[in-house]
């Protein structure tokens, strides 16, 4: 029987290091990012298990004019929801200080379980997306906030959403800061099974 390949590899330990450094990250450099490489990471991303292969997700890089009408709905709705204008601003000022932008979405389905299914190829997708920008030394935080579900987000990013939903904005750019993070290790989280 053919001997099966060694795990035990520089290889597989350096890619373990992309899996568990890679964080969230919220505070980033003003360097952009090369376009070319967003869009090797938004190939890498389509690269998802995907059930069916329905390939359901699309990718929206934002230009500036997206991102001035986002950072302008993001200081409004701020304001209305704590009735207070200075946290609005001080919510936009976060926000306009965002070097990348990307929205991820996932098609609509009337069926359940396609849709359920759809989804998780979309979180997949976006993780791939995550790791190859992180593997070539770019940070980058997924938000699900408040905007992302907002009718006024829909018209801006000229999504239909009786057709789409969104699966994440991506924020994503050189990091300034890089967090710590823990998570339970696997006994704690692993039951093996006869
Ligand atoms: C589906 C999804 C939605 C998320 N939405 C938000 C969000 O709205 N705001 C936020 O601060 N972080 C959000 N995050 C990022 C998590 O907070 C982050 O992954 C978590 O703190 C663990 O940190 P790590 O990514 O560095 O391991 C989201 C992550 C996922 C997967």
């Amino acid at each position: 029987m053919k001997k099966p390949p060694s795990y035990e590899t520089q290889d597989l330990r350096e890619f373990a290091e992309v899996l568990s450094g890679r964080r969230t990250i919220e505070l980033f450099l003003h360097t952009p990012v090369p376009e070319d490489l967003v869009s090797q990471a938004i190939e890498a991303a389509t690269w998802a298990p995907n059930h069916h292969v329905t390939e359901p997700w699309h990718f929206y890089p934002f230009g500036r004019r997206t991102i001035n009408a986002c950072v302008d709905l993001v200081r409004q709705i701020v304001t209305e929801k704590k009735n207070d204008p200075r946290a609005g601003e001080h919510k936009a000022k976060g926000w306009s200080e965002k070097p990348g932008w990307l929205l991820v979405t996932c098609r609509k389905s009337d069926d359940e379980v396609l849709q359920q299914e759809d989804y998780a190829a979309c979180c997949a997708a976006t993780q791939n997306l995550m790791l190859y920008l992180w593997k070539a030394g770019v940070g980058s935080k997924w938000t699900t906030g408040d905007i992302t579900r907002d009718p006024r987000f829909y018209e801006i990013v000229g999504v239909d959403p009786a057709r789409e939903f969104v699966v994440g904005l991506i924020w994503y750019g050189y990091p300034k800061l890089t967090p710590t993070q823990s998570r339970k290790p696997p006994g704690d989280v692993l039951t093996r099974l006869p």
